[in-house]
């Protein structure tokens, strides 16, 4: 197969909030996964798990979206500050009906963010709070004055305001945020985001709460309703091998499912052409982004798990999700501003597994870790066959990819082969590249479809060094194994 990547043929830049991530209070995701509180005997940094700090640090991580999803519309961030142990604690309706003890709060969460030297994005709650709820919140967090809520962040700990520049105004609000109309919520949305003040030199990028897959009126009401209001509007998508009843689980699946979730991870690309044609009509200069802020795959939850804690698996198939969803999001990295995994630890597409004081690295989490060098970069032109890959009755490429140059004029090439039946062989015209010498090659790939990380086999799915290619003049004739992901660096002298 051809293909050629034009070195020179820039076609925006790759955001690095296109690899942001996403932690609710949810199952095992802020507690056990990333809290373990000041008194734990698993090593940690304030409460916070020092081999998760770590281990998410080389990822990278540009911004976190917190603390839900469904969870966010029933938080009231006041129960989440103060001395822990005078904390309210409440039921999580809806993951699990379990206590939530309130101990991760909004300084738990900012230090967090520190930590990982990433951006904050808070999900403020509409469904269940008031506008003044919400707008106190915003001024407890940024206000540098000696307003009343500035001063009790102080007597909690923190003198200097914090600096916030992402905020949602209430998260899936046509359902678990409060089933609400789209017309009710796009007024709402103008309500509550007029309270959310800009002190200081800070301004909030605001992001009002979008819709679900395909359901394109919801984005049309919002952009006619209240374009004008929002600098981001949100999409949730989950890859869902089987049905919502019946998602398929996660380490047990055929070929025929793998290919049917590649296929439904692909329509990720129809669903940001769709609602971007919309958006395109109230805001054809792309000023506000589409911010996809939940996506990743939703299987069945780990048998003997707590299904209301979606706990799930994490195999090569998940890896490929990942990568070929990346894509999507560089191709239209001109619309899509930011993009969060769903969910950072223990729940749904995680990048990370723990029980007690083990963790594991997930196939997922590698793609990140390998794909990081995209982030920032600029996106070039990248032309090549995709191929075939059919099964079923029906066909999907065989090859997704995409190609990027970096500030120090580095190029990189990630390339994923969806077909777990054979290998792709791509001849690849380097347009402009002078010397081809230096040339990097890392792949992700495994012995099985369902090949996934396990506590007592850790390394099962690892990035290993590529040597599948050979230097043709101005060329390079590359060999993808099946089912793989293949970063190459070409790296400037
Ligand atoms: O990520 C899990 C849940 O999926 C989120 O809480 C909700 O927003 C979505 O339905």
């Amino acid at each position: 197969m051809k293909a050629t990547v034009y070195t020179d043929k820039e076609t925006g830049t790759i955001h690095r909030n296109l690899y942001g991530h996403f932690a609710e209070h949810l199952g095992r995701c802020i507690y056990e996964g990333i809290w373990v509180g000041e008194d734990s005997v698993i090593p940690h940094t304030s409460g916070i798990r020092n081999d998760v700090l770590e281990a998410l640090r080389k990822l990278n991580i540009p911004v976190l979206r917190w603390p839900g999803g469904c969870f966010a519309d029933e938080y009231h961030w006041k129960d989440g500050i103060g001395p822990r142990n005078e904390r309210r604690r409440m039921v999580n309706s809806h993951w699990g009906g379990v206590i939530e003890n309130n101990h991760f709060g909004t300084h738990e969460f900012m230090e967090l963010c520190e930590m990982l030297g990433c951006e904050p994005y808070i999900c403020g709650n509409v469904g269940s709070g008031t506008v003044q709820e919400m707008s106190d919140w915003v001024e407890y967090m940024t206000l540098e004055g000696d307003s009343t809520l500035a001063e009790a962040r102080k007597q909690n700990g923190r003198d200097e305001p914090w600096k916030l520049k992402y905020f949602g105004v209430g998260n899936e609000n046509w359902g678990c945020g409060g089933n609400m109309r789209a017309e009710y919520y796009a007024d709402l949305y103008r309500r509550y985001q007029t309270y959310v003040r800009n002190y200081g030199d800070s301004k909030i990028y605001k992001i009002a709460g979008g819709a679900p897959d395909a359901r394109y009126e919801w984005t049309e009401t919002l952009m006619r309703q209240a374009a004008r209001y929002m600098d981001g509007l949100s999409l949730h998508y989950y890859t869902i091998p089987g049905t919502w009843q019946k998602k398929g689980a996660a380490t047990d699946f055929t070929e025929d499912e793998w290919f049917i979730t590649m296929k439904k991870a692909l329509f990720m690309d129809e669903l940001i052409r769709k609602h971007g044609e919309i958006m395109d009509q109230y805001d054809p200069d792309k000023r506000i982004g589409l911010i996809v802020d939940e996506w990743g795959t939703w299987l069945d939850a780990e048998p003997g798990s707590n299904p209301g804690f979606l706990y799930q698996q994490n195999t090569l198939r998940d890896a490929l999700v990942a990568g070929i969803t990346l894509h999507i999001f560089h191709e239209h990295c001109d619309r899509v501003h930011m993009a969060n995994i769903a969910q950072t630890v223990n729940v749904l597409q995680a990048m990370i597994l723990t029980e007690g004081s083990k963790l594991i690295l997930t196939p997922t989490y590698h793609v990140f870790e390998m794909f990081k060098v995209h982030q920032d970069a600029k996106r070039l032109t990248f032309e090549f066959e995709k191929g075939c890959y059919g099964r079923t009755g029906e066909t999907i490429p065989k090859i997704s990819g995409s190609a990027s140059k970096d500030k120090s004029g580095n190029i990189h090439l990630s390339l994923c082969n969806m077909d777990p039946g054979s290998p792709a062989h791509l001849d690849i015209q380097l347009e402009n590249i002078a010397d081809l010498a230096r040339i990097n090659g890392t792949v992700l790939t495994a012995a099985s479809q369902t090949s996934h990380n396990t506590f007592e086999q850790p390394d099962s799915v690892v990035p290993k060094p590529f040597s599948g290619f050979e230097r043709r003049e101005g060329r390079i004739v590359v060999c993808l194994p099946p089912m793989s992901i293949v970063v190459l660096a070409f790296q400037n002298e």
